[in-house]
C-alpha cells in the first residue's frame, strides 16, 4: 500500500470539482478534435513502484497532440546529443504555441522544442538522423512505452494536413532562416503523425513513468535516456510545457508537465508518479481548465510538489 492513498485524494478532488462550473471550449482548429465528448473526465496515477490509482473514463483514449513533443524530443536528443540546441532554445516563449511573431525577429529558432515551431524543427532533425522517420519514430515510441499497440491516428493526421496553415508557414519562414533543412512537407507529415497519437490517461502514465524514475521505464526496465537527459526533459517541460501558461502551471502544480489540445497532460512527480488527467474543455492558452485543477488540487491536497 502506498503511503499516500492517492485513491482517496481523487474522490476528494471530484467532490470538489462537481461545485465548478463547466468552463472552456473543446479545441475545433482541427475538425477531427471537435468530435470528442467535452464531459468526459478520466485520470490514472502510476507510481514509480507500480501502484495504480485511476477515476472516470481513464481507459478512454484520446488525440494527446503536443504531449507527443517529448517523445520527439527525446529521440532527437539520443541522436544528435547537444547539437540539438544550435536548432532550438531552451527558454519559456511566453507566446501561443502556433505564434509566429517571435520566430521572424529570433531569425528562425524557436524558442523551445515544445511550441509548434520547434517541435517542428525537431522532426526536421528526426528527418535527417532516421532512415525510415516514421516507421522509426513510432518504433521508439512503443518500445519507450512498453505500448507495442501504439499507432498514428491517420484520420486526425489528415484533418491535421487540411487545417494547419500556421505550421505550414512556421515551417516555411524557417527554411527560409535555413533552420529546416528536409522538404516542408515530409517535416509536417512526420509532426501531424506525432500529433495524431492516442492513448488512453492509463497509458500515457505508463509511457511517461521514465521522467520520473531517471530515464528507465519501470514497465519495461528500459533505460530510455540517461539521468542527466531526464532531468533536461523534465526542466523543459516545467518551463516551456504550457506555452504562456507554464509560469501559472508552475505556480499553481508545482510538477514539471505537458499538455495538449485533446484535453489531455500529463504530469510528473520526479521519484514517486506520473499522472495523466484528460478532459477535452480548453482555455484561451489551449490547455485543459479541468486537468489543471485536479492537479493543482493534487499536489496541494498531498502538499507535495517539487518545489
Ligand atoms: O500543431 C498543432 O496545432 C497541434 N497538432 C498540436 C497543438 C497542441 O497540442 C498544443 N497544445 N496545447
Amino acid at each position: 500500500m502506498s503511503a499516500i492513498d492517492y485513491q482517496a485524494i481523487f474522490n476528494e478532488i471530484i467532490n470538489d470539482l462537481d461545485e465548478i462550473d463547466e468552463v472552456g471550449e473543446v479545441a475545433t482548429y482541427i475538425p477531427e478534435l471537435a468530435n470528442v465528448d467535452p464531459n468526459k473526465l478520466g485520470m490514472h496515477l502510476t507510481t514509480v513502484t507500480n501502484q495504480h490509482f485511476a477515476y472516470g473514463d481513464a481507459d478512454e483514449a484520446f488525440s494527446i497532440q503536443s504531449i507527443a513533443k517529448v517523445w520527439s524530443l527525446t529521440l532527437a536528443l539520443k541522436h544528435l546529443g547537444a547539437d540539438t540546441w544550435q536548432r532550438v532554445g531552451v527558454e519559456p516563449s511566453g507566446t501561443a504555441f502556433n505564434s509566429l511573431v517571435q520566430l521572424e525577429y529570433e531569425m528562425g529558432i524557436p524558442r523551445n522544442p515544445f511550441i509548434n515551431a520547434g517541435a517542428i524543427v525537431v522532426c526536421d532533425i528526426l528527418v535527417s538522423c532516421l532512415k525510415n522517420p516514421k516507421e522509426d519514430l513510432l518504433d521508439f515510441i512503443r518500445t519507450s512505452s512498453g505500448i507495442p499497440s501504439i499507432e498514428y491516428c491517420p484520420v486526425i493526421a489528415e484533418s491535421e494536413v487540411k487545417t494547419g496553415h500556421r505550421n505550414y508557414a512556421l515551417a516555411h519562414m524557417m527554411k527560409g532562416f535555413g533552420n529546416i533543412h528536409n522538404d516542408v512537407d515530409c517535416v509536417l507529415d512526420l509532426y501531424f503523425s506525432l500529433c495524431s497519437i492516442k492513448l488512453t490517461c492509463k497509458q500515457l502514465a505508463q509511457a511517461f513513468l521514465f521522467l520520473g524514475a531517471g530515464g528507465v521505464n519501470p514497465a519495461t526496465q528500459q533505460q530510455v535516456i540517461t539521468p542527466k537527459r531526464t532531468k533536461r526533459i523534465n526542466s523543459i517541460m516545467q518551463m516551456c510545457g504550457f506555452y504562456d501558461e507554464a509560469g501559472e502551471f508552475a505556480f499553481k502544480v508545482g510538477l514539471p508537465g505537458k499538455s495538449g489540445v485533446g484535453g489531455g497532460i500529463v504530469a510528473v512527480h520526479p521519484g514517486k508518479y506520473c499522472i495523466a488527467v484528460f478532459s477535452p474543455r480548453l482555455n484561451a492558452s489551449g490547455n485543459s481548465v479541468k486537468a489543471m485543477k485536479v492537479l493543482e488540487a493534487l499536489t496541494s491536497k498531498t502538499e507535495l510538489s517539487i518545489f
